[in-house]
């Protein structure tokens, strides 16, 4: 037996415990251990088997390591149908996240027990596979097609509750798991109850699976994942067992060869290792119990409504009482979303706008605070006032943060008496949803307010990637190139529509004219106004988005924006941006020709990813990997796609150099490849080797 699973035999119940920290993944060891485990009870005489997970968890799934090498058996479905074929009683008892292998583990078992913590699922598709061990053809037996096909294709988790309400499981018990595990099983014995196999159970009842198929593909703009896992569970309809589990596997293993597999688990393991700064080691944390937010907009509102939800107090500072009571009833609108979709109770909700919530007009207020975040006007001026004041009044070793989009966090730290202390916190919004935050680090931030900064990150459940000091940072910094490069296409020929379409049909959720439509075409109009100053002369600049502003068309919240909102409901195109583009052309002496879907995204992507070099290159990202992460968490970058860079890589530095070539025979300041691209190609790397 290997070490990974532990075998004890108690009377007549073996017991197999899986221990492989940290999630118990399916990995080779634990496979033979549990094969071996089944094979050494039926030898000893046990009448049960009980599979239970040290640690913090029941299996969380196949070894994600393993993907992409060659598999070694035994293979998990082989294991799944050999638990399940076995004569004796196998009873799973799940706690932790029993997700994917290890749903279809328990699934093979006979009897399923969970404590009432216990979350499972088939999240398979989320990394751009689906269940290969049974999953598709097992659960469909057991909980009908519909309730499958909403599990795997959504690949959410579920609570204990849920899963023993749909049948999933056969019991809810509190305690030890190995302990309930082996009560359950002595009382299945003593009852003389039989042996369970999903796979016997007759097959499920169809529904039109080629309409579900195409539904879900369309939902996942452009992931292929969960519509080839509803052909798995059609499979379940119209195979005998056996032969399920051949189409399952099939299915599996052409997923397994894809692209989007391995930009998924590209983007799976980035995220975990992005907090993982060699300059943070053994540094702890500062202390965080209550959080200061100043300004309490939509932005302010956002921080501080997630910050309730993840436990700390908050402070809100606003400039007058009629703006307190604004803010208030923002940070409540959000947090009755939250009670609305149950992720808290009205109990929760009581305590986080009464005792939790504190407001002020008082800069005082804040003088206990752990952290201060300010979310004001964006204008250098108005930040410097705030960090002055905070400077005044703040504990000593409170952290003091600055949520600026663009502005240098060196100079903002630079009018107080404590640099070190001062750091960026940039959050999306709205906050309280989005999952990423650029922790902006300036020359003279302390490595364990870097470190405060990285656990805020994590305590709010975001996806916290380190940013240097630039105009930007890493995300609006390629955000800027994305959208000069849209408009110069939109004013050599093309249109709003068409741009974005393009870009829709990348896999981004919008393109960059409604995106903008959304945020407000007047926040990009004063960021453009603000770098008049430094503009390099010798750049093309394109002035339609001026004369939109201008004409007031500032997006959504106005009715009128790229497209107009009539009614202020879904969009439509606006023959008038069309004319205004062409007027600006002639003035402009353009020679407008068309632009392909293809030329566009090419465009707009090369664009990017120039920009994203040089930042790589500057250090103002750590590596590729961020990069990506800051694409996909903040701005739409399709997920199956790794993120840009691991985008980048697919195309090759050298092709992205080649492109960047002809787009300069046209305009050589704009297309100048970034020094990091020629150098790769020269080299013959790839951006993630950079
Ligand atoms: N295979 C290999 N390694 C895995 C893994 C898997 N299935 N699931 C998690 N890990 C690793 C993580 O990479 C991380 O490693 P690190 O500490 O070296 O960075 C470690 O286990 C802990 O995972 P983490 O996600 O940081 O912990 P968590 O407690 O926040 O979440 C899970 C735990 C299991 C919920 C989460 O890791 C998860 O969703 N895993 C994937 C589950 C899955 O998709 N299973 C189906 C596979 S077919």
């Amino acid at each position: 037996m290997t070490d990974a699973i532990g075998y004890e035999l108690l009377g007549d119940i073996a017991v197999l415990t899986a221990q492989n920290p940290p999630v118990n993944a399916l990995g080779y060891d634990v496979r033979t251990g549990l094969w071996e485990g089944i094979e050494r009870a039926e030898k000893d005489g046990a009448r049960a088997v009980l599979i239970y997970g040290d640690g913090a968890t029941f299996f969380a799934g196949a070894d994600i390591k393993e993907f992409g090498k060659p598999p070694k058996e035994p293979y998990l479905p082989d294991l799944c149908t050999r638990i399940e074929a076995s004569p004796l009683i196998v009873v799973s008892s799940m706690h932790g996240t029993a997700l994917g292998g290890g749903l279809e583990i328990a699934l093979g078992s006979h009897y399923r027990i969970a404590v009432p913590s216990a979350r499972m699922g088939l999240p398979e598709v989320l990394i751009g596979v689906m269940p290969g061990a049974g999953g598709t053809q097992r659960l469909p037996r057991l909980i009908g097609v519909e309730r499958s096909l909403d599990i795997i294709t959504s690949g959410r988790q579920i609570g204990a509750r849920e899963a023993l309400d749909l049948g999933i499981i056969d019991r809810i018990e509190d305690g030890a798991p190995r302990d309930i595990g082996l009560a359950y099983a002595r009382e299945l014995l003593a009852s003389g109850a039989p042996r369970r196999a999903i796979s016997e159970m007759p097959a499920p009842e169809p529904v039109d699976f080629d309409a579900t198929y195409e539904a879900v593909l369309k939902k996942g703009r452009g992931q292929l994942s969960p519509a080839v896992a509803v052909r798995g569970v059609q499979a379940a309809c119209e195979l005998p067992f056996a032969e399920g589990m051949k189409r399952e596997r099939e299915l599996f293993m052409e997923l397994m060869a894809t692209d989007q597999r391995q930009g998924l688990i590209h983007a799976f393991f980035a995220e975990r290792a992005v907090g993982k700064l060699p300059e943070l080691e053994g540094v702890d944390p500062r202390p965080l119990a209550e959080l200061g937010v100043i300004g309490g907009g939509t932005m302010g509102a956002g921080i501080a409504t997630a910050a309730l939800l993840s436990g700390l107090g908050v402070i809100m500072l606003e400039m007058s009482a009629e703006a307190a009571q604004a803010a208030r009833g923002r940070i409540e609108g959000n947090l009755q979303g939250a009670l609305k979709r149950g992720k808290i109770d009205q109990a929760k909700f009581d305590h986080l706008t009464g005792t939790a919530l504190r407001l002020s007009t008082d800069y005082d207020a804040l003088k206990n605070a752990d952290l201060v975040i300010e979310a004001v006007f964006e204008d250098m001026e108005v930040k410097k006032q705030v960090f002055g004041k905070l400077d005044a009044v703040c504990k000593p070793g409170a952290v003091l943060a600055t949520n600026t989009s663009y502005l240098d966090v060196n100079e903002i730290a630079a009018i107080t008496a404590r640099p070190a202390d001062v750091i960026g916190l940039h959050f999306f919004s709205p906050a309280h949803v989005m999952k990423l935050l650029e922790i902006v680090v300036a020359d003279k931030s302390a490595p364990d307010v870097v470190a405060t900064g990285f656990a805020l990150g994590k305590r709010l459940g975001k996806v916290s990637v380190r940013a240097g000091v630039c105009d930007g940072f890493i995300g609006n910094r390629i955000l800027a190139r994305y959208r000069e490069a849209a408009d110069t296409v939109m004013m050599d020929g093309s249109n709003p529509w068409e741009v974005d379409a393009a870009m829709v049909e990348f896999g981004y959720p919008m393109g960059p004219y409604e995106a903008q439509d959304l945020s407000g075409l007047d926040i990009a109009h004063a960021n453009r106004r603000r770098q008049d100053a430094t503009r390099d002369p010798a750049r093309r600049y394109i002035p339609i988005a001026d004369r939109m502003v201008a004409e007031g068309r500032l997006g959504k919240k106005v009715g009128v924006g790229w497209y107009r909102y009539p009614g202020g409901g879904g969009k439509v195109e606006d023959p008038l941006v069309e004319d205004l583009v062409r007027e600006e052309a002639h003035y402009a002496k353009v020679a407008r020709r068309a632009f392909t879907g293809d030329e566009i995204r090419t465009r707009l992507l090369i664009a990017m990813i120039n920009e994203a070099a040089a930042i790589l290159d500057e250090g103002i990202a750590l590596s590729a990997a961020d990069i990506d992460l800051v694409t996909v968490a903040g701005y739409g970058f399709p997920r199956w796609r790794g993120g840009l860079m691991h985008h980048a890589d697919t195309l090759g530095p050298k092709a992205v150099l080649e492109a960047l070539r002809r787009f300069a025979v046209e305009d050589p300041v704009a297309w100048k490849p970034a020094a990091l691209i020629e150098r790769l190609a020269a080299e013959g790397k790839s951006f993630a080797e950079a």
